[in-house]
C-alpha cells in the first residue's frame, strides 16, 4: 500500500520540493494549509494537483488532530514556521507561537493520536541555532555536536522545537528526527530572502524594469545549497530504523557579496558596485557573521550528498528570474 505523509509548510519552498519528491515515490501527499483565503492555495492546486489540502493552523492543537485524523499518515515533516530571521526580531512572541510551540502542539497531536507508534517525525531545525561566533565553531564546521547560541527569536524558538522534539523521542521513544539544515534556495525561494532578492533584482536589471536594489548587510557568510538536494536528505532521515539528527550543509561558505559577484556576471556585469545600494532598514539588530556546516554524519550515514554547487545555484536561479520576469510586465 501507499505510503501517506503530511506535509506542514506546504506552501513554503520546501514545502513544494519535498511534495514534488513524495509524489514521485508514490506517496499519498496531504499538505496542512492555513488561513480562511491562502492566496498560496490556488498555486498549489494548479502546480501540485496530487496534494490533499487539510485546513488547519499550527498554533490550533485541535486542528492538528484533525489533520492526522484525517491523513492517518506515515511520516509527519514539520517545515511549517515563521521562517524569515529579521522578521522575527518584529514579532518575537508570534514566532513562539507558531516555530516553536507550533512544533509541541504537533508533536503532542501525535503523541495523542491513535497512530502514534507508527508515525515518523521530522522536524526543520536550522544552521541559525549555531548563532555563527567563533567559540563554539569547529574549524571543520558546525556538526551535530556543535554548542548552539541561537542570536535572533527566530533562532531561540527553533531552538525550543529542536530540544521538545529530542525530548518527545527519548521520553516517549517516538520516531523523530532534527535535520539541522544550513541555508538552502532555489527558484522556489521567497524573494524576502537574499538569494532571491539579488536574482530576482539581477533579472529585473538586465531586463530594464530596475536599476538600483537595495539590501542590507553584505558581508555575512552563509553556507548555501539547493533546497531539492536538501528535501532528499529530511526523507533519508525518516527511512532510518532509528531516528537521530543530522547535518545538511554543502562544506563551502560564501558572502552576499560573493553572491552579488556571480548574479550580476550571470548577465554580463563584473562591477556590481553601481546597482547596489546598502538600506539600513534591511539590517538586523544582531547578525549572524557566517555560517559553514559539516555534513559528514549525513554523507556517511545517509548516504546523502548535495548535486548543486554555489555557481550551479545562482545560475539556476537568475536564469528562472529571467524566465519569469520576461513573462510578466511588472515596471517598478
Ligand atoms: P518558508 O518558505 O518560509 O515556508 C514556511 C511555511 O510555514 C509556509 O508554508 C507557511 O504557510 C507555513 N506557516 C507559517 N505559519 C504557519 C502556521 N501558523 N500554521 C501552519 N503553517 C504555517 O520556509 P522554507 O524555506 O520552506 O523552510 C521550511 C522549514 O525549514 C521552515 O521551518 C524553516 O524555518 C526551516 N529551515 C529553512 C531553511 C532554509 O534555508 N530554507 C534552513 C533551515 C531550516 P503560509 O503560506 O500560510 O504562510
Ligand atoms: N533577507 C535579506 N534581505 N537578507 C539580507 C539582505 C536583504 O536585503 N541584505 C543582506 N542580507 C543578509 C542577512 O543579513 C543575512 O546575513 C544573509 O543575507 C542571509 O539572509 P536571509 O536570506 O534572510 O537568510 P538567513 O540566513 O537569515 O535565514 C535563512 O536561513 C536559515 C538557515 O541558516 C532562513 O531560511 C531561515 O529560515 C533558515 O533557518
Amino acid at each position: 500500500m501507499a505510503k501517506q505523509a503530511l506535509i506542514t509548510g506546504i506552501t513554503g519552498q520546501d514545502g513544494y520540493h519535498l511534495a514534488e519528491l513524495l509524489h514521485d515515490k508514490g506517496y499519498v501527499v496531504y499538505g496542512l494549509i492555513r488561513g480562511q483565503q491562502n492566496p498560496k492555495k490556488q498555486r498549489v492546486e494548479q502546480e501540485q494537483p496530487y496534494v490533499k489540502l487539510i485546513e488547519a493552523d499550527l498554533t490550533d492543537p485541535s486542528s492538528l488532530v484533525y489533520a492526522l485524523e484525517l491523513s492517518k499518515p506515515d511520516e509527519v515533516y514539520n517545515l511549517a514556521a515563521i521562517s524569515h530571521v529579521g522578521y522575527s526580531f518584529k514579532t518575537p512572541q508570534l514566532v513562539a507561537d507558531v516555530t516553536a510551540k507550533g512544533a509541541l502542539n504537533i508533536l503532542e497531536a501525535i503523541r495523542q493520536s491513535r497512530g502514534n507508534k507508527r508515525i515518523r517525525f521530522y522536524q526543520a531545525s536550522t544552521s541559525e541555532m549555531f548563532g555563527g561566533l567563533d567559540y563554539n565553531r569547529p574549524g571543520t564546521g558546525y556538526d551535530e555536536n556543535a554548542l548552539f547560541h541561537p542570536r535572533s527569536p527566530y533562532g531561540v524558538s527553533k531552538l525550543y522545537a529542536h530540544w521538545i522534539t529530542k525530548n518527545y523521542r527519548e521520553s516517549y521513544g517516538m520516531h523523530a528526527s532534527c535535520g539541522i539544515l544550513f541555508n538552502h534556495e532555489g527558484p522556489r525561494r521567497g524573494v524576502e530572502f537574499v538569494t532571491r532578492k539579488i536574482s530576482n533584482a539581477v533579472a529585473r536589471i538586465q531586463l530594464g524594469k530596475q536599476s538600483i536594489l537595495e539590501l542590507g548587510n553584505l558581508e555575512s557568510k552563509r553556507d548555501w545549497g539547493y533546497a531539492g538536494d536538501y528535501v532528499e536528505g529530511m526523507w533519508l532521515m525518516l527511512q532510518q530504523d532509528r531516528p537521530d539528527d543530522y547535518v545538511l550543509a554543502t562544506g563551502e561558505s560564501h558572502s552576499v557579496k560573493d553572491l552579488l559577484e556571480l548574479a550580476f556576471k550571470e548577465i554580463g556585469i563584473d562591477n556590481w558596485k553601481p546597482y547596489v545600494q546598502q538600506n539600513p532598514a534591511f539590517l538586523r539588530p544582531i547578525e549572524v557573521d557566517i555560517l559553514l556546516g559539516n555534513p559528514s554524519k549525513a554523507e556517511k550515514k545517509l548516504g546523502w550528498k548535495r548535486k548543486v554547487d554555489f555557481p550551479g545555484l545562482v545560475k539556476m536561479m537568475v536564469q528562472y528570474d529571467i524566465g519569469l520576469e520576461s513573462a510578466s510586465s511588472q515596471i517598478d
